[in-house]
């Protein structure tokens, strides 16, 4: 696959099947921090941590920005466990020789243990990557604390975006709980909003906005839906269309 140097000077890769990258062209660290793992943490905070133990769904492993950066932004005290499916074994076993930022070097013990046994635990890390369709994965999951939603996007990888997905997600993740998005596709926002999803907005401005969704109410700008279901169509993506 070919390397792609994105804006905050981190790396991603394109991928030749899908034809997209794997982060936008905006910046991978920069993306995978404001818009999954800076609001995530925040909603985390605001509920104690979870009692202290943190359970991150992250759709999928891909590169493993999204595991790794929460795993290097993790708060003092607590447990983060990761459950992270992806369909790619050979882009995982190849990650050990990946040319991530400099600041990963501290976690390289982890990334090489990921790479061979898609395996790591210590006392304050547990991370399991699963080489199956996350639609099934999903599956075998419950009280889920965080959804990092950051499949390709709704035109090339369908699946991970459609409302029945979605309720999928819904029963697996705790009522505080919150899912995190780039995506800001009326679609997707449709089939949350239709499964009773609040959505929210990163307050950050030095990106794109992505959709933060929670059954609860949460302290981010509302995305603001109900004023644009005034305006457009309430349509959303279906398994069989
Ligand atoms: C945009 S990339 C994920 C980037 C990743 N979160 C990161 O931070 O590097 C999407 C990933 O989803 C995987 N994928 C697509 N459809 C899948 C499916 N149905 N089940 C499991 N993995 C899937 C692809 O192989 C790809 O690695």
């Amino acid at each position: 696959m070919k390397e792609v140097l994105t804006r905050d000077g981190t790396v991603t890769l394109k991928n030749e099947i899908y034809g997209e990258c794997y982060h936008s062209c905006e910046g991978a660290v920069t993306e995978s921090l404001y818009k999954h793992i800076y609001p995530a943490f925040e909603v985390a905070k605001q509920n104690d941590y979870f009692g202290g133990e943190i359970k991150i769904l992250d759709i999928c492993y891909g590169l493993g920005y999204n595991t790794l950066l929460s795993v290097l932004n993790k708060p003092k005290g607590v447990k983060l466990k990761i459950y992270s499916p992806e369909l790619d074994e050979k882009l995982v076993r190849s990650l050990k020789n990946f040319d991530y930022p400099k600041e990963f070097e501290k976690i390289k013990h982890i990334i090489e243990k990921l790479s061979t046994d898609f395996y790591y635990e210590d006392d304050d890390v547990f991370i399991e990557i699963s080489i199956k369709n996350a639609r099934d994965y999903i599956k075998t999951l419950k009280n889920v604390d965080i959804v990092y939603q950051d499949a390709f996007s709704p035109k090339v990888n369908k699946e991970l975006w459609s409302i029945e997905y979605f309720n999928d997600i819904k029963k697996i993740l705790n009522k505080k709980g919150v899912i995190t998005t780039y995506s800001v596709a009326t679609p997707v926002r449709c089939a949350l909003y239709k499964l009773g999803f609040k959505l929210y907005t990163h307050p950050y401005d030095n990106i794109r906005k992505g959709t933060i969704a929670s059954m609860s109410k949460l302290d981010f700008p509302s995305a603001n839906f109900e004023e644009k279901l005034k305006r457009v169509e309430c349509k959303y993506i279906k398994d069989k269309n």
